[in-house]
């Protein structure tokens, strides 16, 4: 069996089915919106620091301010932003540069936060289940400094799993979400950070940090588990992850989470040690052969430019790959190896990049198992056009739906925007016209 034709043809036929109309319901905005950064670096660094300074900016005046003394440390900068940075010289001209300015960060900000508070959040969320589409909430907010803010965390996501499943009570029937051969699969859906759970997650005194986190997880094990709610617990950066790994496994072992709750943790394919993790994972999860199977979320990793430029001051070897390749092709061995690791554990790919998720289903169908025996996931607001593909096409798709602020949402903000204007982003390259068949080759 070809595996590579395949992928081609699993690619094209998606890429189909990507809705043409920017009315579509699922759309939220058109691909092209933040283009305009990727093509300069200082631009890209410049418009990055105005993002993030953008919530603590207390009028227009102040925000116009902030935006041209930014764009003064770019270069070249193109007609359009020659015309701000005049705005910026009147009183009159710097209300409205922040004001729009203000209405750009926002909107961009709509376009991943599903909702200010999980309330807010199920319209969303359920018009997303209508269309096919599961999700997996995310509070918005992460790497607390207090114990109150940990605390506040704890009780957002208390409220969240409480909220979710009394909404997901009353949505109709979706067989191919609710169900594969392991079994039921939970309709209310969260993703935890554990750098949100506790203030003292330190690489220096991991047990610390471990064992705060655990006094605020658990209560949410339980919950899920009386709720019949699935809690998934997401990966950060690396110095965190061995204490978030250790955490989620210690506490699932523990008697009374044999039964439950539904649970997954995330592999960051960017990873050198990946492959390794994996092992430990799969290991773990056959030696403790759940109730219901460990779900593995497949990503990326979306903490690159922190890992390198952390690796980098301290003089430590980086461990990321650097070439976008690398990861890839591991990402493809991975998904292979966790295909193979069924039924201990459920497999969820997570990725924009279509040759990824083609060669997924691909290698699905070359086990022998249906199509329903993966999912594959997107990030709200980036991948929502190939959601709708993959719902079409009978697949088990679900959204990572931020709920939140501005000002909690912002370091998600600005990891999509690195992503989204990567120059090697696969989003980004198909906006720029790159042809399907290249896209689709094997990395
Ligand atoms: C992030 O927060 C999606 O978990 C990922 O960037």
């Amino acid at each position: 069996m070809d595996v590579e034709h395949d992928i081609r043809a699993i690619g094209h036929r998606l890429a189909e089915a990507f809705p043409r109309s920017v009315r579509h319901p699922i759309r939220a905005l058109d691909g092209k919106a933040m283009d305009f950064t990727s093509q300069d670096e200082e631009l890209r660094a410049a418009l990055f620091r105005f993002v993030d300074v953008t919530p603590a900016c207390t009028s227009p005046d102040d925000l116009a301010r902030h935006l041209v003394g930014f764009l003064e440390e770019v270069p070249d900068r193109p007609p359009p932003l020659e015309a701000a940075m005049r705005m910026g010289n009147s009183r009159a001209g710097r209300q409205a540069l922040g004001l729009a300015s203000a209405a750009g960060v926002r909107h961009m900000a709509q376009r991943f936060i599903v909702g200010a508070t999980p309330k807010d959040a199920m319209r969303s969320v359920g018009s997303l289940w209508r269309h096919d589409i599961a999700t997996s909430v995310d509070l918005l907010g992460e790497a607390t400094v207090t114990t109150e803010e940990a605390d506040r965390y704890a009780a957002r996501c208390a409220e969240a799993l409480e909220v979710l499943s009394d909404a997901a009570a009353g949505w109709p029937e979706r067989p191919v979400l609710e169900r594969d051969a392991a079994g039921a699969i939970p309709r209310a859906n969260l993703s935890v950070k554990v750098s949100a759970l506790t203030p003292h997650m330190r690489p220096d005194a991991p047990e610390v940090g471990r064992e705060d986190a655990a006094g605020r997880l658990r209560p949410l094990l339980r919950q899920a588990r009386d709720l019949g709610a699935h809690l998934h617990i997401d990966s950060e950066s690396v110095d965190s992850l061995e204490t978030t790994l250790g955490l989620v496994f210690a506490l699932l072992d523990e008697d009374e989470f044999a039964e439950g709750p539904d649970a997954g943790v995330v592999l960051q394919a960017y990873l050198r040690e990946s492959p390794g993790q994996l092992g430990q994972i799969l290991e773990w999860a056959e030696r403790a052969d759940r109730a219901t199977p460990l779900t593995v979320r497949l990503v990326k990793g979306a903490y690159w430019d922190h890992e390198v430029v952390e690796a980098r001051q301290h003089g430590w070897s980086v461990p990321v790959f650097e070439e976008k390749a690398d990861s890839d092709r591991n990402f493809e061995v991975l998904t292979a190896r966790l295909l193979e690791g069924r039924p201990h554990v459920r497999v969820a790919i997570a990725s924009h990049n279509l040759r990824s998720v083609a060669h997924a289903i691909a290698r699905n169908r070359a086990t022998g198992a249906a199509d329903t025996e993966i999912e594959l996931q997107v990030l709200r607001g980036l991948g929502d056009d190939l959601a709708v593909a993959l719902a079409e096409h009978g697949m088990r798709v679900r959204a990572y739906s931020p709920v939140g602020d501005l000002v909690a949402g912002m370091a998600y903000l600005v990891r999509r925007l690195l992503e989204n204007t990567a120059n090697e982003s696969f989003l980004h390259e198909r906006a720029s016209g790159a042809e399907l068949d290249a896209l689709l080759a094997a990395p």
